[in-house]
């Protein structure tokens, strides 16, 4: 913790001792202890120099990450990336936030420092930091002042590969373009590979990335199509954090990944819940608000929600327990509070953002979409605080919520209100111990099989 507060330029200098220790140099422990205040004196002035350096080295582009270059390289990279990130996110939130290494496995990620084509540029539409895909800005964000952040790549178990490909929103219908990741993410990868050693030492095994959108690495909305094209070539070894997960074999999960969910912002939940209570009282039975068509569309040999959405309309529309509502409504979070149940069925994908929403919010999720894989199961016991109902018996939903309404609604509603499902569930700016992005790096903890550091460390002992 004391060592993030430093100035990221005293890690230049960290990093030179670790590599000359790599080399042997300082392994002399009592040479080390006698000298050590010459040692002292040789790295102030270093540090100094390498100061100098950096400050007179305005030119970012990547730099060389041989040896001995590493230290100035580095840390230039590292402020650049503070600095960046100090229009959104300033200088006082970048303490670090307590988390439990110990839980972790004292995991460390090396955070790349891309040039701000592949980010932060994005960030100049604010929609980019808050729609439903942008967890791929809130991790990014969050590991940036997280303890598990090391700036010294040698000793990374993990890589983390910043890349927005979801904020290229189309001028026509505000939907973000996708076409564009594939491309994005390979040049990303061409230049930490040509540039770093680390890519090419696993094959990018030990990178991670999030891939937010309705089909993952696959990057397309249609299922067939993104069958066709499956998990991009490049990313096939790496670890993947996907907002889709299915429970039986799927291409597009066919990858090392961790489901993680969808990004609502923490600060819209406390927003509607500071404005209506999430424990008034619930006048609504059934809620839900979105594209429900009435005749819906044959795109290619399928339907939207696989018609899921129309027979919810069709059969309950008109039926005084159902609020169904088809345009878009900005307060629907107040809605939301003011309901028992909410359908979550699927649409284009089986996931949605209303699953969190509704759990942060207090409805009880319904969720319709057969064979979806939740978000972190081993925190959030989905079936103690959900309820799933097959999609071919969609149209008993009446009777179905009503049955439970007069029988365990009651247990369902009281394990949805402990603090720690909801806190799973959201990414916040700095990483909060149980949040969405904690519980990331718990699934991470658990992949250090794939750490070429601690494997290497394995192996030579
Ligand atoms: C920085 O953030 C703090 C807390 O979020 C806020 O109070 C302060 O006004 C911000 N300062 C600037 C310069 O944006
Ligand atoms: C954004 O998407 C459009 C439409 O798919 C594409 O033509 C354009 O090249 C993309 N922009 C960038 C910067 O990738
Ligand atoms: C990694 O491999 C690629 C392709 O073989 C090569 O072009 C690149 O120079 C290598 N990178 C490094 C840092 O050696
Ligand atoms: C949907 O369209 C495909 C061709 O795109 C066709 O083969 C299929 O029969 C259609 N399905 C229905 C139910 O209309
Ligand atoms: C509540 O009852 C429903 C229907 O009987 C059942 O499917 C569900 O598992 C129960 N949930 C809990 C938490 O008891």
């Amino acid at each position: 913790m004391v060592e993030q507060k430093r100035p990221p330029r005293n890690r230049g200098f960290y990093v030179k001792m670790k590599l000359l220790h790599k080399h042997g140099r300082l392994q002399d422990k009592s040479f080390f202890y006698r000298y050590y205040k010459w040692v002292l004196w040789l790295s102030l002035t270093l540090y100094f120099f390498s100061s100098y350096l950096i400050s007179n080295n305005p030119q970012s582009k990547l730099t060389s990450l041989s040896k001995t270059h590493v230290s100035n390289s580095k840390s230039s990279l590292a402020s650049r990336a503070l600095i960046e990130f100090n229009g959104n996110n300033n200088a006082t939130q970048l303490r670090t936030e307590h988390t439990n290494q110990g839980l972790l496995n004292n995991l460390k990620i090396f955070v790349y420092d891309l040039p701000p084509k592949y980010n932060t540029d994005w960030l100049s539409n604010e929609r980019c930091s808050n729609h439903l895909f942008a967890s791929e800005v809130a991790i990014h964000k969050a590991l940036l002042t997280s303890e598990v952040r090391t700036f010294d790549p040698y000793e990374a178990d993990f890589f983390f590969v910043p890349v927005y490909v979801s904020c290229n929103f189309s001028t026509v219908n505000g939907f973000p373009a996708i076409g564009h990741a594939r491309p994005l993410l390979a040049s990303a990868i061409h230049l930490i590979s040509s540039e770093y050693p680390f890519w090419n030492r696993t094959q990018g095994s030990d990178h991670v990335f999030v891939a937010s959108h309705d089909f993952g690495a696959c990057f397309h909305t249609l299922e067939d199509v993104a069958i066709a094209d499956g998990v991009a070539e490049f990313l096939k070894k790496s670890i993947i954090l996907q907002t889709f997960g299915v429970k039986y074999k799927h291409p597009c999960q066919d990858v090392e990944n961790v489901v993680i969910p969808p990004y609502i912002s923490p600060e819209s939940v406390r927003t509607t819940i500071e404005s209506s209570p999430a424990n008034g009282r619930r006048d609504i039975f059934a809620f839900f608000r979105g594209k429900m068509e009435v005749h819906p569309k044959n795109v290619s040999g399928r339907f939207y929600g696989r018609r899921v959405r129309t027979m919810i309309w069709r059969r309950y529309n008109g039926d005084r327990r159902f609020y169904l509502q088809r345009t878009r409504f900005p307060g629907y979070q107040s809605e939301i509070v003011r309901s028992v149940f909410c359908l979550c069925p699927l649409g284009w994908a089986p996931w949605s953002p209303r699953l969190v929403e509704s759990v942060a919010l207090g409805c009880v999720p319904v969720i319709i979409a057969d064979g979806i894989r939740l978000p972190f199961a081993d925190a959030v016991k989905w079936p103690e605080i959900s309820l799933t109902v097959a999609e071919k018996d969609v149209g008993k939903l009446g009777m179905i919520l009503e049955h439970v309404a007069a029988t365990n609604l009651t247990t369902i509603q009281r394990n949805l209100r402990d603090p720690r499902i909801k806190r799973a569930l959201l990414f916040n700016n700095q990483v909060e111990e149980g949040d969405a992005t904690w519980q990331v790096l718990s699934a991470l903890a658990h992949k250090l099989g794939r750490s070429y550091r601690r494997r290497t460390a394995v192996s030579s002992q």
